[in-house]
């Protein structure tokens, strides 16, 4: 399967070393950063694309953009790995539609799109008698998307539980191992490289909030939106409020939960006992699928990650190649 990949940053560098690395039957036949793209229908090489982003700083040919890539590459489905913009979705959405509507199949690991547009863009995707797919969106590493599709195939899902952000994860981790404050164990986080110089989306639960609204339309198709979150950042939690829970053989955790039935969507710190499945340390995610028959099913996973994302991407791309490329 030909593909055509925008993003060569953590993402889609893990992408290009995975399947460089590995025989997977995908080709790359288009690829784009921010500033270069470059095209070849027989296949680019990898390895000097590593090599020219590593050493210019650029990916291909300054002269073209993503647009060429998106409108003139000859390619099956177009992985979509570029920085997410919650508000507009844009240049990312705009991307897709023109992939779909060329008849491509489209993969992401970018929330925006899917959290804004998903309407649109399944709608499209059905018209077009093409795939997208997001597995990396939510849980990184965690095939959430293909467990709810396959595997729980034929189950009501009555709720969903999870630890959708990995940055605020660690920071509560450390606060009860250590007794850190708050800021000490942002700083920690800072310095390990989970935290972004501005932690806001992380920290405030915007981002675990995104995650739930993609959750939520994926298996409840009811077109929420982030707007509809009641949301409680980690951001004010106090060493009282973690010690205390701790001198009950708890912890605090920030847990994403829809419960339609009761009209619950929301992201707030919570007091979990320490033996609780959704009690994941570091920035480990982690999230509870409650079902009609299967009952409750937790996975747990890494969800975040180069070589992790890619792995998702990876999935998504193989799913398609197996079930939708083949006609199926
Ligand atoms: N990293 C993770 O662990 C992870 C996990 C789950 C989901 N995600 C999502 O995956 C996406 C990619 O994440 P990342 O960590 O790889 O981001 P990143 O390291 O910031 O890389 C983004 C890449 O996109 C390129 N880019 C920016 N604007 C572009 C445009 N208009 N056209 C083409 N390329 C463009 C950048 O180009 P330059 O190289 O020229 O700057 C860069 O190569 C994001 O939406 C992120 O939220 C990431």
């Amino acid at each position: 399967m030909k593909i055509a990949i925008l993003g060569m940053g953590s993402v889609g560098r893990g992408l290009l070393e995975m399947i460089d690395g590995k025989d997977l039957g995908l080709t790359v036949t288009g690829i784009a950063d921010s500033k270069s793209a470059l095209l070849d229908p027989d296949g680019i090489h990898i390895e000097e694309v590593q090599m020219a982003k590593r050493e210019r700083g650029v990916c291909g040919d300054k002269e073209l953009s993503a647009a060429d890539v998106v409108e003139r590459g000859d390619y099956d489905a177009l992985v979509e790995v570029t920085p997410t913009d919650a508000r507009s979705g844009e240049p990312a959405t705009g991307f897709m539609k023109r992939a779909i509507e060329r008849g491509k199949h489209v993969v992401t690991s970018n929330k925006g799109p899917i959290a804004l547009h998903f309407a649109t863009l399944q709608s499209l995707a059905r018209k077009h008698g093409v795939a997208i797919r997001y597995e990396a969106t939510v849980g990184g590493a965690i095939p959430v998307m293909h467990t709810l599709e396959h595997g729980l195939a034929g189950n009501r899902v009555i709720a969903v539980y999870g630890i959708l952000n990995g940055t605020s994860n660690f920071i509560l981790t450390r606060m009860a191992a250590e007794g850190l404050t708050y800021a000490q164990a942002l700083l920690e986080a800072r310095e390990m490289g989970y935290a972004e110089a501005d932690p806001t989306y992380d920290v405030k639960g915007i981002d675990a909030a995104i995650k739930l609204v993609i959750l939520s339309n994926t298996i409840w198709k009811r077109n929420v939106k982030l707007s509809d979150v009641n949301i409680t950042g980690i951001d004010m939690l106090t060493n009282d409020a973690l010690r205390l829970a701790e001198e009950q053989h708890c912890t605090i955790r920030l847990i994403a939960e829809a419960v339609p039935e009761k009209g619950i969507l929301r992201v707030a710190p919570r007091i979990l006992p320490r033996t609780h499945p959704l009690v994941v340390e570091n920035t480990l995610n982690a999230i509870t699928i409650d079902t009609d028959m299967a009952g409750e099913i937790t996975l747990i996973g890494k969800g975040a990650g180069s070589k992790e994302t890619a792995s998702a991407c990876i999935g998504d791309l193989l799913f398609i190649r197996d079930i939708h490329a083949r006609g199926h």
